[in-house]
């Protein structure tokens, strides 16, 4: 089954989460190479925010940005930085909701049977339990909030509130095809 495109998460595949497991049981941190990467990139206070996330999440940004640091050699883009940095920090507000692996896989099966708006409704909700799942399903939106409270760059915030439903109808502030390199880099 295809998940439709008001889903929470309508890029999360079967596959995708195989993967993600399968990397997750893989222990090793970034490297002191991949760190320094990381932090001639971000804004101290970005930074600040990138390194709260869980390992195997960091280590999943560092993939996505070295894609797409692939996909934009040898174009018009290769030299902003900004872009690199927005795909590292596309998933920081996972961190908000500090869900295990177990619970992640829940919650992504949760996404199948609600939409973005019980999403939402989920994570304002009273229940730590339910909050954190909601936190978890509507994670680009709570990472763009972070990295605007913490006076992050405003196109970075926008990748992340709009990264999790592919961006189809464009972001503002990014070219068309800084957007579909970012999509397609965001893979397990
Ligand atoms: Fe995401
Ligand atoms: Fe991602």
């Amino acid at each position: 089954m295809t998940p439709g495109p008001e889903r929470p998460l309508p890029r999360a595949t079967p596959r995708d989460i195989v993967a993600r497991v399968w990397r997750a049981l893989r222990r090793d941190a970034e490297g002191a190479a991949d760190e320094a990467w990381v932090r001639s990139l971000l804004r101290p206070a970005e930074h600040a925010i990138w390194v709260r996330q869980r390992a195997y999440d960091r280590r999943h940004s560092l993939r996505v940005a070295r894609r797409l640091e692939a996909r934009l050699a040898g174009t018009s883009h290769a030299r902003e930085a900004r872009w690199i940095a927005a795909a590292l920090m596309h998933d920081v507000g996972k961190a908000a909701a500090g869900l295990s692996f177990l619970e992640r896989a829940a919650a992504v099966l949760v996404n199948r049977f609600i939409d973005l708006e019980t999403a939402r409704r989920l994570a304002r909700s009273r229940r730590p339990g339910l909050a954190r799942i909601g936190l978890y399903l509507t994670h680009g939106e709570v990472g763009a909030r972070l990295i605007r409270q913490a006076g992050g760059r405003e196109e970075i915030a926008a990748w992340s509130e709009v990264h999790q439903g592919g961006a189809a109808s464009g972001v503002p502030g990014i070219p068309p095809e800084v957007v579909r390199a970012l999509v397609g880099s965001d893979v397990a």
